[in-house]
């Protein structure tokens, strides 16, 4: 929690929050998986310190294979030496690779993923990056496959108020790209009120 605080002070537009995500929320992005016949391939993009990838590990296969794609090389060294390394000691079969890479950089291979499970603070960034960063991920799954990401509940209204032209501007551009993502790949969306602050799930399934 501490080692979370600090690198997100110094990191606010890529971390976007000074709590990780609690087990509620953890598990509401992680239940995705569930539902993919095994061996699956499931990438995990912004794990932060790791609470989503933790419920993620616990539901792997033998024959799954996890791909993780984190911006932050200081989350890298503490994802791998708290939760990569003592998971990989318990002798599991499934193949898990971390990338210290952005998502956007990264080579991997297109149409190839059952689910994506995203972690990133979009209201954060300008909405060309998060169009770029929505259009690789539903690239990188299957047909069929589904991509889950959170929003904070409110976040876009407060967002607004402390913003000015051009940054509202931006907001309502994100929100109106995510509307279309919703309706053109049968989105989803539930609420977690377990959480600080609360938050929307949304998942999108490729056509
Ligand atoms: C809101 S934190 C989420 C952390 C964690 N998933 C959780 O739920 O507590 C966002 C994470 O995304 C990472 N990140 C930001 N931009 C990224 C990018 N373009 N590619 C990969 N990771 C990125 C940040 O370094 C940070 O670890």
């Amino acid at each position: 929690m501490i080692q979370f605080f600090s690198v997100a002070l110094r990191n606010m537009k890529t971390v976007g929050t000074v709590c990780p995500s609690s087990p509620m929320l953890s598990r509401a992005l992680a239940e995705v998986v569930d539902a993919a016949p095994q061996p699956r391939r499931i990438l995990e993009v912004g794990p932060g310190t790791g609470p989503v990838t933790r419920e993620l590990l616990r539901r792997l296969g033998p024959r799954d294979v996890l791909d993780i794609v984190e911006l932050s090389p200081e989350f890298c060294d503490d994802l791998e030496r708290k939760v990569l390394g003592p998971w990989r000691g318990q002798g599991h079969g499934a193949q898990v690779t971390l990338h210290n890479a952005a998502i956007q950089d990264v080579a991997l291979e297109e149409a190839s993923y059952d689910c994506v499970v995203c972690g990133l603070p979009f209201n954060n960034f300008e909405v060309e990056l998060v169009r770029s960063i929505m259009d690789r991920m539903l690239e990188l799954l299957k047909p069929g496959g589904e991509l889950t990401y959170f929003g904070y509940v409110g976040a876009k209204v407060a967002k607004r108020a402390v913003s000015a032209g051009s940054g509202r501007d931006n907001i309502d551009a994100i929100e109106q790209l995510e509307r279309d993502l919703h309706l053109a790949h049968a989105g989803t969306r539930r609420m977690v009120l377990a959480n600080i602050p609360p938050a929307f799930v949304r998942r999108l399934r490729k056509p």
